[in-house]
């Protein structure tokens, strides 16, 4: 395991925990139940299992595919492709992963810029495509000829009108800096509180309260397109009910299962790489002793960078070791 710095949280897998863990990777090689899949982190090739899914059993389906760009995931590479081919992959596993939607689901398509048009033109094929979200990534590297990429943008469609959208439960708090008040003198829609004035909004489809995970976070990976799970929390506490089951077709190293589980739903998640399987699966574990979201606390999302600690809970197979790691004891 590579030496890491003393604050650095970043969550490794050491080589008994690889072992211990592939023994978890489940494989759908025949046609599967809903009971078959909850829970489990499916290590494979998603063109080679998605028709084994039940059909119409999804509530809530998040996918982060593979941009249209060159990148590497651990040991498979991602190649870019003309505008049609991108077209022609993406209409390739959605149409099948549409049918394993429940008629009431939701579907949400994470993108770039470069991809998203891509992704809007299958989307708009088969559902009602209802809105764009765009996300602010405070990272990206500066370019000399054009604008630094710092956002990223994820699609929002249903497959009918009857959809769960639970508006209450992602509404944000912000800092009031000139607060009004009314003519009796009492704040004018927000809340004094011992720690500053708040307001609490109503979402919009522009997210800038976002923070990309990085080394001394507790969900931080080596995963190199992590999603935040802030993001992927207020997808899943908007457009799903507990009890729910939430499925990610490409889920590297598990952020929406994590959440998923952190938020009282059923999750389920196909990832073709071995390592991020196991990853996913030991965040999953994780997540039974640190079940906070970071910027998430007590019901309310808060804007970038206020503290939210919470100590782990004990667990007795659980520990943190020298390089200040949690592991996993499979003893
Ligand atoms: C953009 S990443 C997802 C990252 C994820 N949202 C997270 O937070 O870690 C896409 C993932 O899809 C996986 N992948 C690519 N092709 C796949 C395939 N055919 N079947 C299953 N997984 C695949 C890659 O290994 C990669 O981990």
């Amino acid at each position: 395991m590579k030496e890491l710095a003393p604050r650095n949280r970043t969550i490794t897998l050491n080589k008994g925990e690889l072992s211990a863990l592939k023994h978890k990777f489940y494989k759908l090689e025949k046609m599967s139940s809903i009971d078959d899949i909850k829970g489990k982190v499916i290590c494979q090739d998603l063109f080679l299992c998605m028709h084994y899914l039940p059909e119409k059993s999804i509530d809530l389906l998040i996918v982060d595919p593979p941009y249209n760009l060159n990148k590497e995931f651990n040991e498979t590479r991602f190649k870019k492709m003309h505008f049609k081919d991108y077209y022609n992959w993406v209409d390739s596993w959605l149409s099948v992963l549409i049918s394993k939607v429940k008629d009431t689901g939701t579907i949400y398509v994470c993108c770039d810029w470069q991809s998203s048009s891509a992704i809007e033109m299958v989307l708009k094929k088969y559902l009602f495509v209802r809105n764009r979200i765009t996300w602010e990534r405070e990272k990206g590297r500066g370019a000399k000829t054009n604008w630094k990429n710092c956002s990223e943008d994820i699609w929002f469609a249903t497959k009918s009108k009857d959809y769960v959208f639970n508006v209450e439960d992602v509404k944000i708090t912000r800092r009031v800096i000139a607060p009004y008040r009314d003519e009796n003198g009492n704040p004018k829609d927000w809340k004094e509180t011992e720690n500053g004035n708040f307001r609490v909004s109503f979402p919009s489809n522009l997210w800038t309260d976002i923070t990309i995970p990085f080394w001394s976070m507790p969900e931080n990976t080596d995963h190199p397109t992590q999603k935040p799970e802030k993001l992927i929390a207020k997808l899943i506490l908007a457009s799903s009910n507990e009890g729910d089951l939430v499925f990610d077709p490409f889920c590297g190293s598990g952020t929406t299962l994590v959440v998923a589980k952190k938020l009282n739903r059923e999750f389920c998640g196909i990832e073709i790489d071995e390592y991020y399987c196991a990853l996913s699966l030991k965040r999953i574990e994780l997540a039974e002793i640190y079940n906070s979201i970071q910027g998430y606390h007590e019901g309310v999302f808060w804007e970038r960078n206020t503290l939210n600690k919470q100590a782990p809970k004990s667990s007795s197979n659980i520990e943190l070791n020298g390089d200040n790691q949690y592991e996993i004891n499979f003893g």
